[in-house]
């Protein structure tokens, strides 16, 4: 569904990605780990191109990324749900308007169709009774879920999370990563989550891969990664009682 193949992406003299290779298959679940600062989401965001390659290729369910392409990309975007690390929520609407504003932008619709299937959303994801609240008001695991709620609005065959439990308590991110991985039982769709959470990545992932140096280098189930011998990957699975 998602091939990437010698992707590279420098920022001046800084080379995040370095010939990056992944393969993500119709339907399941990749997580990419990796640390801070490793290319995650300058990954994702090439993926959608709103950051563009200086090589490689990207190719999503049989269409080439090109970002000088617009048709190719309106076609890339339009299957496309995107949960980004901060919620990207506009602060001055209710999250009802934040999931009806997104869904007028990607799919022709009547508002009280729009409305109606944003209501749905929300309810899925436990914010039945914050319809009219603004973000501001809402908690950080509400947001998350409001995100999550606005990038599956438009009912997309494939999605993208960026950090989904990053600055939530440890119940909270479970609950959002089980959330996570009943909708995608749910809907099927395809997903890549971005994350440094192993107990995250333990719970939604088919297979993962550890990003590092600008290549992602081991590639495998949780299980395998766990079993790796390099300090890097180790790391992740360390845990703080041992
Ligand atoms: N638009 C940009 N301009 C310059 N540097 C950037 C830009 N986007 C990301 N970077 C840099 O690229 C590196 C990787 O960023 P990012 O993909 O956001 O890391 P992470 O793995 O934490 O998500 C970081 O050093 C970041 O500062
Ligand atoms: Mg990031």
């Amino acid at each position: 569904m998602i091939e990437i193949t010698r992707l590279v992406k420098s920022f001046g003299s800084l080379n995040v990605l370095k010939g990056m290779e992944m393969r993500v298959e119709k339907g399941e679940i990749f997580s990419i780990l990796g640390k801070s600062g490793s290319g995650k989401s300058v990954t994702l965001k090439c993926i959608v191109g709103l950051v563009v390659p200086d090589a490689g290729d990207i190719v999503v369910d049989s269409v080439r990324v090109d970002a000088d392409d617009r048709k190719s990309l309106a076609a890339v975007r339009k299957k496309i749900g995107y949960l980004f690390q901060g919620g990207a929520l506009y602060d001055s609407m209710t999250i009802l308007d934040n999931l009806i504003f997104n869904l007028s932008r990607h799919r022709k619709m009547q508002r009280s169709e729009a409305a109606d299937r944003s209501r749905h959303y929300l309810s899925l994801v436990g914010l039945k009774e914050s319809l009219n609240k603004l973000p501001s008001e809402l908690s950080g695991g509400m947001k998350k879920r409001a995100a999550l709620a606005r990038a599956l609005v438009i009912e997309p065959e494939i999605l993208l999370c960026d950090e989904p439990t990053t600055g939530l308590d440890p119940i909270t991110s479970r609950e959002i990563s089980e959330l996570i991985g009943s909708l995608h039982q749910q809907f099927h769709v395809t997903a890549i989550v971005v994350t440094h959470d192993i107990l995250c990545a333990g719970i939604l992932s088919d297979r993962a891969g550890v990003l590092d140096d600008g290549m992602l280098k081991y590639t495998g189930s949780i299980k395998e990664l766990a079993a790796i011998q390099d300090e890097e990957v180790a790391g992740y699975f360390k845990s703080p009682l041992q």
